[in-house]
C-alpha cells in the first residue's frame, strides 16, 4: 500500500502542458528523476514553536506532526505544517553550535532543503552524484512501525540542499521519529493554498549559468524562458533570471543573478544579509488569488506595494481579464500576460527579520509566464523598501 503521501494528486490543479516551443533544448531521456514533485521545504529557523505558530496563523497552515527530544530525536525539534498539497517543516537546534544553529546564525532563518518526491531515492541519489553532485547524506532507510522511507540529500546553491524522498512503503504521519501532534487554528482565515508553483535561488555575480547547468547535468532539467537584464532592469536595479524545469514541468527552479545598474540589486541585498547564495521565495499556487489575499492579509500578511500607475496601465497592457480591476488595485495584485493565457501575482514582504526569504501567491489563467512583464512594476516597489532600510 502506498503511504498518504506516495504519490501527490496534482491533477486538479495541474496547468496545461508546456508546449515545445517554451523550452530550450530536446527534452532529455528520461532518468530515475522523471516522476518527481515537491515533497516538503524545511526552514532551520532560530524557534521553531513561534515560527510554526506564524505560518499556521498567518498563512492558514495545520500543524501535524512533531520531531523532539520527546519523540527520541536528539538536539532539535522540527514542526510538521501542511495545508492542502504544500508541506513545510520548520527545525530549529537545541545545541549552540551544530550545522543548524551554525546555518542560522550565518544566514539567519531560512530554507534549507526542498526535498523532491523520487520513486528510487538511491537510484536518483547515485545520478545526481554520477553528474556531479556533491553528496550531503548517502541514501539510508529508516523503518518505523508505518513502513519503510529511503532518503538521500546532494548539496546545491549556497547551504541549500535537495533531500531526494522515497516513500511509496510508508504511511505513518510523515516520517520515522515524527509523531502526529495536531492543532489547528480556528480563528485564523482558510488561505486557500494549494501547491508549490516554483521555487527560486539567488546566486552570486556570473554564477546564474553555471547552476542553470547544474540542473541541466544533474536533474536532467531544461531550460523554460531566459530575461536578460534588459528585460528586468529599472532605473536603479537589475538581475537577470532563468528557469530551469522537469520534464513534466512540475518542479521549476528559476535562479536569479545580480546584473549592474546604477544602486545595489534587490538580489546582492539578499546575498549581503543572507550571507551567501539561498531560497530568495516559494511561489504558491491558489485557484481564486483574491479570496487567497484577502484571507491572508485578514490574516496580517504585509505584501509588497504597487504603485496606483501601474493599474492605470493594466488594461492596456494585458488586455481584457475576468477580475475587477479596481479589486486587484485594492489588493494591489499584479497580471501579467503571455501567449497562453495571463497569470496574478503577488509577494509577500520578507517573512523574517532579515530581508531575505519572501513568498509570492500565484494564479495561472493559462500563463506559463513567471511575471516578467511585473519584474519592473515590482522592482519599483521593491527598491522603495530598500531605500527605507538605506540599502539602495
Ligand atoms: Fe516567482
Amino acid at each position: 500500500m502506498r503511504g498518504r503521501f506516495a504519490r501527490l494528486d496534482r491533477e486538479a490543479f495541474e496547468a496545461t502542458p508546456i508546449p515545445d516551443f517554451m523550452t530550450t533544448a530536446a527534452t532529455p531521456a528520461p532518468t530515475a528523476l522523471t516522476t518527481i514533485d515537491w515533497d516538503y521545504v524545511e526552514f532551520y529557523v532560530g524557534n521553531a514553536q513561534q515560527a510554526a505558530h506564524f505560518y499556521c496563523t498567518a498563512f492558514g497552515f495545520d500543524q501535524i506532526a512533531y520531531a523532539g527530544p520527546e519523540t527520541g530525536v536528539a538536539g532539535r525539534v522540527s514542526y510538521l505544517l501542511e495545508q492542502n498539497k504544500l508541506r513545510f517543516l520548520i527545525t530549529a537546534s537545541l545545541l549552540p553550535d551544530d550545522d543548524i544553529a551554525r546555518h542560522v546564525a550565518l544566514h539567519g532563518d531560512g530554507v534549507k532543503d526542498i526535498a523532491i518526491l523520487v520513486d528510487d531515492a538511491k537510484a536518483a541519489w547515485e545520478q545526481a552524484t554520477r553528474a556531479g553532485a556533491q553528496s550531503v547524506r548517502a541514501p539510508k532507510t529508516d523503518h518505523d512501525a508505518h513502513g519503510t522511507i529511503v532518503r538521500a540529500s546532494i548539496a546545491t546553491y549556497g547551504d541549500t540542499i535537495h533531500t531526494f524522498v522515497q516513500r511509496s512503503d510508508y504511511n505513518g504521519v510523515f516520517a520515522p521519529g515524527f509523531v502526529e501532534a495536531r492543532k489547528s487554528y480556528p480563528n485564523a482565515k482558510k488561505t486557500g493554498l494549494q501547491f508549490i508553483d516554483h521555487c527560486v535561488g539567488n546566486v552570486g555575480w556570473g554564477q546564474m549559468d553555471e547552476w542553470g547547468e547544474f540542473y541541466a547535468k544533474v536533474f536532467g532539467f531544461s531550460q523554460l524562458i531566459s530575461f536578460d537584464d534588459k528585460d528586468i532592469s529599472t532605473e536603479f536595479t537589475a538581475l537577470k533570471s532563468k528557469v530551469m524545469s522537469d520534464p513534466l514541468h512540475r518542479v521549476k527552479f528559476p535562479i536569479n543573478e545580480p546584473a549592474e545598474g546604477k544602486k545595489k540589486s534587490q538580489i546582492e541585498e539578499f546575498l549581503d544579509f543572507y550571507h551567501g547564495a539561498g531560497v530568495q521565495h516559494i511561489a504558491i499556487r491558489t485557484d481564486d488569488i483574491v479570496a487567497t489575499i484577502r484571507a491572508l492579509a485578514a490574516n496580517g500578511v504585509e505584501f509588497l506595494n504597487t504603485p496606483d500607475s501601474y493599474y492605470e496601465m493594466l488594461p492596456e497592457r494585458v488586455g481584457a481579464i475576468d477580475e475587477d480591476i479596481a479589486i486587484l488595485r485594492e489588493l494591489r495584485i499584479l497580471v501579467d500576460r503571455d501567449d497562453l493565457g495571463y497569470m496574478l501575482q503577488i509577494f509577500t514582504k520578507p517573512l523574517q527579520d532579515r530581508p531575505t526569504v519572501f513568498f509570492e501567491i500565484i494564479q495561472r489563467k493559462g500563463s506559463l509566464s513567471f511575471g516578467k512583464g511585473n519584474f519592473k512594476a515590482l522592482f519599483v516597489s521593491i527598491e522603495r523598501e530598500q531605500e527605507k532600510r538605506g540599502t539602495l
